[in-house]
């Protein structure tokens, strides 16, 4: 059942050699029950850091962390999509997802059937016996993707699943994505670096600041679903986010302003 997410007053540090390191600094949130929530962020600001924190891999170094207000185990009832997807190249696509229930208690035929079910509403029935070298990058992620709602998690999480594909495979998957959501009305919190990612996928984006993580902004985007990346709706949005988050200009980048002098005088010279 899909419950809601509370985060309260959320710190995270890190003993180093150099002393205490503070990866995340103090963060809020309330994520509604079937919300589509994205945290936006550069790479290596804390946003994996925070995944693992929600899933109860780890604990913060203070403040809680509630599923319908509550204090309860975690582990088992947040689900994660990671970055590495994390299939098993010895185990076929249905042995991957029904490895998803191993913990909890089902009996062997009982996950294999489960699992079948779930890969072919995703469209790969034909590959259930397949090995993941044996998938395209798009087939891999709803593997992934279907290992982890088989579980049926109180809460899904996505840690930028999306991000070693391709423009179209990625694009098809968002459109499959917010179908799935649609129907199933789970809770999920989606994690990317891409502006127009959040944009196209997200009932609001929270914008976290560069190490040690903040809370920049909250943006509601309530552009109807589908969305159109063409419409001036989205392009609105978009520059709103852009402006929160910070785009790198290349103006004023004194390394790469150096190193361009650099190839332009060894050019010259080898002209
Ligand atoms: N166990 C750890 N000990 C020390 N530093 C860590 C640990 N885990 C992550 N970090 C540091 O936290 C920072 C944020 O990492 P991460 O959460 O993976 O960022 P993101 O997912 O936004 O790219 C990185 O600088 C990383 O080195
Ligand atoms: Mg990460």
């Amino acid at each position: 059942m899909a419950k809601d997410l509370t985060l309260e007053q959320i710190h995270k540090c890190y003993a180093t050699d150099s002393g205490k390191r503070i990866i995340i600094d103090d963060i809020s949130l309330h994520v509604p029950k079937g919300s589509f929530v994205t945290i936006l962020g550069s790479n290596g600001s804390g946003k994996s850091t925070l995944m693992r924190l929600i899933t109860g891999q780890e604990e913060p170094t203070s403040g809680s962390i509630l599923l319908d207000g509550q204090n309860i185990p975690r582990l088992g009832h947040v689900g994660l999509v990671s970055q590495e997807l994390n299939l098993f190249p010895w185990r076929t696509a249905l042995e991957n997802v029904a490895f998803g229930l191993e913990m909890q208690d089902i009996p062997s035929q009982e996950r294999l059937k489960l699992a079948k079910v779930y890969l072919e509403a995703f469209g790969l029935g034909a590959f259930l016996n397949q090995y993941p070298s044996q998938l395209s990058g798009g087939m891999r992620q709803k593997v992934a993707i279907s290992r982890t709602l088989v579980t049926a998690p109180d809460i899904i999480l996505m840690d930028e699943p999306f991000s070693a594909l391709d423009f179209q495979t990625r694009t098809g998957l968002q459109c499959f994505l917010l179908q799935l959501w649609a129907k199933l009305k789970e809770t999920i919190v989606f994690v990317t670096h891409e502006v127009e990612e959040a944009v196209f996928l997200s009932d609001f984006i929270v914008v976290i600041s560069t190490i040690p993580a903040k809370i920049k902004k909250i943006i509601p985007v309530s552009i109807p679903r589908p969305r159109s990346r063409n419409s001036p709706d989205f392009a609105k949005v978009k520059a709103e986010v852009f402006t929160v988050y910070g785009a790198t200009s290349c103006l004023g980048n004194q390394e790469l302003k150096e190193a361009l002098d650099f190839l332009q005088r060894h050019k010259a010279k080898n002209v």
